[in-house]
């Protein structure tokens, strides 16, 4: 890919640079600008120990994040500030509270994972709000470390609020990053030339398209840059949409509620019309990585990415989503359940966007149950994942909607007949799709798993959970 010019602010210092779009954050902190305290554990978004804050304009609001440098595109950096673990002591060259917290509560040893903790721990602290310290802690998922056990981490960021709840003026962020959000709500946040493109609004990509037919189209890159970390492949033209405005929003319409493919997961579960509407979207999210990866994964790359078990597209399908698609010059509608031609395939044409997802309105009411099963809740590939749709007249059960993952080629709907039993259905389901065997788990302990998977859902509707 050809380098790009790119302008960003990195610890309050504006950088202006050509650089090679396609790299990875963390390489151009360590290897290009000799900040080597941000650390490389996994290099595919598992151990945090890459994280970095990312601030970016958003209702004329500088608005502070978590994400991987290992799994962020150099792209990505048009028109942000970034803020590493060497940018956040304060004036006088003193510890940050986090850094004076981690040390004084033996939250360090071999100090490897120390940086990415309290960059997530900035990362939270560094916007209006304090957080609770649940939040800090689920937000803390994405964070291995392999020395300290996690006592001495949990007691730091406990130390951190109690001081932030009895200094209420007390700001992390250093007074140098903060001077410089009142330029960055002035920068040009979209690159229309070379091979990354970025877009900042509709009428934008749809030239962009027609003039770049073949290009790639990526958004939150949360999958594609893991697999790229192995695959080592190169991209030859890209069409980053997730700064398109239009694709960011939620709204409700007629249709029912309309998001916006661009949206990330974080923004979709704390966003209220979702959690009021269909809440077990927003709770089936929680489940997928850490907040490192869903503050920069969208759904519809979850959908786009076309995996047979992808947690995102089995709570969708559930929900009887449809998708809105865009290209150069014309918009198209279908079912989610009609969108994959088999395994990785979908419907997806040359300069095709999703650009929404809707959930209509007939499924606000009713009821959802999502079960995985994986080595761990979160932050892993699930062996089989399911969400069971209850339909309800009064209190009977008068239609019931399962959908699988990991069973087939493609994320599979089905429709339970009620006058069989759990049995003779898990049968009848593990017949018609014969589950693969893989690392994740055999054929039969697949087959297994579905009989199981729709106990728990009749478990719960029933109850007994
Ligand atoms: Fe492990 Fe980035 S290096 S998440
Ligand atoms: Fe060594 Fe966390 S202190 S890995």
């Amino acid at each position: 890919m050809r380098k790009t010019n790119i302008s960003f602010y990195l610890n309050g210092e504006l950088i202006e640079r050509q650089l090679d779009p396609e790299s990875r954050v963390l390489d151009l902190l360590r290897d290009l600008l000799w900040l080597t305290g941000t650390k490389e554990g996994c290099g595919d978004g598992d151990c945090g120990a890459c994280t970095i804050t990312l601030g970016y304009p958003i209702n004329n609001k500088i608005k502070y994040q978590a994400v991987n440098s290992c799994l962020l595109p150099v792209g990505k950096l048009q028109g942000t500030s970034i803020i590493t673990i060497e940018g956040i002591e304060k004036e006088n060259n003193d510890l940050n509270i986090i850094q004076e917290a981690m040390v004084e509560q033996h939250g360090l040893q071999c100090g490897f994972c120390s940086p990415g903790v309290s960059m997530n721990m900035f990362s939270l602290l560094a916007n209006d709000e304090i957080p609770s310290y649940n939040d800090m802690i689920i937000a803390l998922n994405g964070n291995i470390c392999r020395c300290t056990g996690y006592e001495g981490i949990r007691n730091a960021a406990k130390q951190v609020l109690t001081y932030l709840n009895e200094t209420p003026n007390y700001d992390v962020v250093p007074k140098k990053i903060r001077n410089i959000e009142a330029n960055l709500l002035k920068m040009k946040t979209d690159i229309l030339v070379d091979d990354y493109l970025l877009p900042n609004n509709i009428n934008s990509l749809k030239t962009i398209i027609k003039e770049n037919p073949e290009a790639m189209i990526i958004c939150g890159c949360s999958d594609i840059s893991a697999r790229r970390h192995i695959t080592k492949e190169s991209l030859n033209k890209v069409i980053d949409v997730s700064r398109i405005n239009e694709m960011t929003k939620i709204e409700l319409t007629r249709d029912g509620l309309s998001i916006g493919a661009a949206t990330s997961l974080t923004d979709i579960i704390n966003n209220s019309l979702c959690s009021k509407n269909v809440s077990a979207l927003c709770e089936g999210l929680k489940e997928i990585a850490a907040i490192q990866v869903r503050n920069l994964a969208t759904l519809a790359g979850n959908i786009a990415n076309a995996s047979p078990i992808a947690d995102g597209v089995v709570l969708l399908m559930a929900l009887s989503a449809k998708l809105i698609i865009v290209n150069k010059d014309c918009k198209k509608e279908i079912l989610l359940k009609d969108f994959y031609k088999g395994y990785k395939k979908t419907v997806l044409e040359e300069g095709d966007v999703i650009e929404k997802i809707i959930i209509p309105t007939s499924s606000f009411n009713k009821e959802y149950h999502m079960e995985k099963t994986a080595k761990r809740n979160a932050v892993d590939i699930a062996t089989v994942n399911s969400c069971a749709a209850f339909e309800k007249d009064g209190d009977k059960i008068v239609k019931v909607e399962i959908a699988f993952g990991g069973i087939a080629e493609t994320v599979k709907l089905e429709t339970l007949d009620l006058n069989r039993d759990i049995e003779i259905l898990a049968r009848d389901i593990s017949l018609k799709y014969n589950p693969l065997s893989d690392v994740r788990g055999s054929s039969s302990y697949r087959a297994k798993l579905i009989k199981n998977h729709i106990i728990k859902h009749f478990a719960f509707i029933n109850g007994e959970l």
